[in-house]
């Protein structure tokens, strides 16, 4: 229900050339982990099955050796607005270049992940498929584009793989199951996610902040779980009852009607399925056309026809689906033919905030509530909003663990490190500098952070000052936007020091951005780049290829949102 994971039709697979290799390269591309848990599944499948699989992301991939493989597997995220994820832009840039070769000998297949919220939808994926067969591929099967919702796509798209592979070595398909969750020690994952009591919930901030950030702490206790800093934790949360009260009320459902809410025919009661089971919140172009086709309006048939693109990007904008509703007095449409449409509510990201070597069993996060209003309404984020108004210790959050290769302190514990962090993008240097504490690290540190005001928002600002006092930390510095006339951001502290974080990245510092993407991730880029011109005497080209090359090393890395 609600997923876009229909093979895609123009795709048609055609058969691969016989006695083709046992050798299989999965390569993804990977912001938050997804692709990548995918991929290593998938290539734990294929290896069960008997092939020689090699696993690998993009940017760790000789894009020369292109040319050798016969048979490529792509699982390809969408980053931003239909950008490739960072660790797939090189590879990405080389098969649109003039240095791509020809690729008459490959057979491949791509798995594209996205989120049908974005108008361009699996682009990232759908570029390397058009662009593999425009080299000469051959489509082994056809590409699969999943939403937020992937498992149950991704497991078809890798069973229609391993017979496409299998008959193509001449044999049967092998009836191996493909495991669609990424499996690691631990028997919890997100398709099992373990219910995590909460031990502590408090509000970072001080009285009077614009801001309001929860630190939560939350036992894994009997879990199995473990993770490294860097990674992230998935959690599921329960939309508003306010809201689903609301939207029951508005349709004239009963609360206690008994739906079914998947395939599987599991039975639950509405209001608990549009509790816990169904997003609710975010309005799609996808499910607008569905709430159009089953609810029969002819005002909002009409604004779906074609034609009508930009008046739908526009109705989208901050809208969700109480709105589509009370804005088209849609009513009539009985609850189990309404909620067949909607996606399954997805998990929410958060940069984990401790380590585990300083809090066994525990994991923190540290997460900023978003509140805000459109159309004439209050609105909150799901999940932040759960944590920051309902969610008690003693209560339990089901969550599970998402291994984020992408942001990594380095394996050389003296390794110098850069950390730029402003807002909720401190999350994971806490646990940074828990770790280093523990392993006692002798790298040199510097953490640059960044809020509205320092005496309400300097997050976890008694930890900061002990780690610095005891040497875990060799330097801070903050900048407190709205305490000055004028705006100081993170980037602005950077240039500031800029001769000194140039002899930083002489001196092979790992550099590392968390936090808000559009704006700030963005700026401390250029800004990065404008110091490399000006200490290290280049050209604007010559600092973007430093940067690139940095990247690549790994010794730049971004975990944004
Ligand atoms: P502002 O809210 O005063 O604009 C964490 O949210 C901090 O990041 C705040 O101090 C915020 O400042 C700041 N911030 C906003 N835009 C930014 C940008 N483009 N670059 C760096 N920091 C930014």
């Amino acid at each position: 229900p609600g997923t876009v994971a229909a093979p895609v039709e123009e795709a048609k697979a055609q058969s691969a050339a016989p006695a083709i290799s046992k050798e299989v390269t999965i390569l993804y591309g990977s912001q938050s982990g997804n692709a990548q848990g995918l991929a290593k599944n998938a290539g734990k499948t294929l290896t069960e099955s008997g092939f020689q699989v090699t696993v690998s992301a993009m940017s760790d991939f000789k894009p020369n050796n292109l040319k050798k493989i016969q048979n490529l597997l792509i699982v390809a995220s969408t980053h931003g607005e239909g950008e490739p994820p960072d660790n797939a832009i090189s590879f990405h840039e080389f098969l649109y270049s003039k240095r791509a070769p020809k690729l008459d000998n490959l057979n491949f297949s791509v798995l594209a992940l996205g989120d049908s919220s974005y108008e361009l939808f699996c682009q990232t994926g759908k570029d390397f498929d058009q662009r593999l067969a425009e080299l000469g591929g051959t489509r082994l099967y056809p590409r699969f584009d999943c939403d937020l919702d992937y498992d149950e796509p991704a497991a078809e798209w890798l069973e229609g793989v391993l017979v496409s592979l299998s008959e193509a070595q001449g044999g049967s398909a092998a009836p191996v199951e493909a495991a669609a969750a990424p499996t690691g020690e631990s028997v919890y994952s997100r398709t099992n996610p373990f219910k995590a009591e909460v031990l502590e919930n408090i509000n970072l901030n001080g009285r009077g902040s614009n801001k309001e950030t929860r630190h939560l702490e939350l036992s894994l206790e009997g879990s199995g779980l473990t993770f490294e800093p860097g990674d992230t934790l998935g959690v599921y949360p329960e939309n508003d009852p306010a809201l689903v009260e609301a939207l029951i009320g508005e349709m004239k459902w009963d609360p206690e009607e008994k739906v079914t809410v998947n395939k599987q025919g599991e039975v639950r009661s509405l209001k608990d399925a549009l509790t816990s089971y169904f997003e609710i919140t975010v309005l799609t172009k996808p499910l607008l056309g569905q709430v159009a086709e089953i609810s029969a309006s002819e005002e909002l048939l009409e604004l779906v026809s074609p034609g009508n693109e930009e008046k739908v990007k526009a109705y989208l904008e901050g809208r969700d689906l109480l709105d589509v509703i009370r804005d088209f007095s849609l009513s009539g449409i009985p609850a189990q033919k309404f909620i067949s449409i909607l996606r399954k509510i997805p998990a929410r990201l958060y940069s984990i905030s401790s380590s585990l070597a300083a809090n066994p069993d525990e994991v923190h996060l540290t997460i900023g509530a978003v509140r805000y209003e459109a159309h004439g309404r209050e609105r909150n984020g799901v999940c932040s909003i759960l944590c920051a108004e309902r969610l008690q210790p003693g209560d339990t959050l089901p969550i599970y663990v998402q291994h984020n290769q992408n942001f990594k302190l380095p394996a050389n514990p003296d390794t110098p490190v850069i950390m730029i962090g402003p807002g909720t993008g401190v999350a994971p240097f806490r646990s940074f500098m828990q770790e280093r504490e523990e392993i006692g690290a002798e790298g040199k540190s510097w953490m640059f952070f960044g809020d509205q005001h320092f005496v309400t928002d300097f997050l976890y600002q008694t930890e900061w000052q002990k780690w610095l006092q005891d040497g875990v930390l060799t330097k801070m510095d903050v900048a407190f936007s709205r305490d000055t006339d004028e705006k100081v951001y993170v980037q602005h502290r950077l240039l500031e020091h800029s001769k000194e974080v140039f002899e930083w990245l002489q001196e092979g510092a790992v550099v590392y951005i968390c936090g808000d993407e559009k704006n700030m991730a963005h700026d401390v880029h250029n800004t990065l780049l404008e110091i490399i011109e000006k200490e290290g005497g280049m050209s604007r080209e010559e600092a973007v290829q430093y940067l690139t090359d940095m990247q690549q090393q790994k010794r730049y890395q971004r975990d944004v949102y």
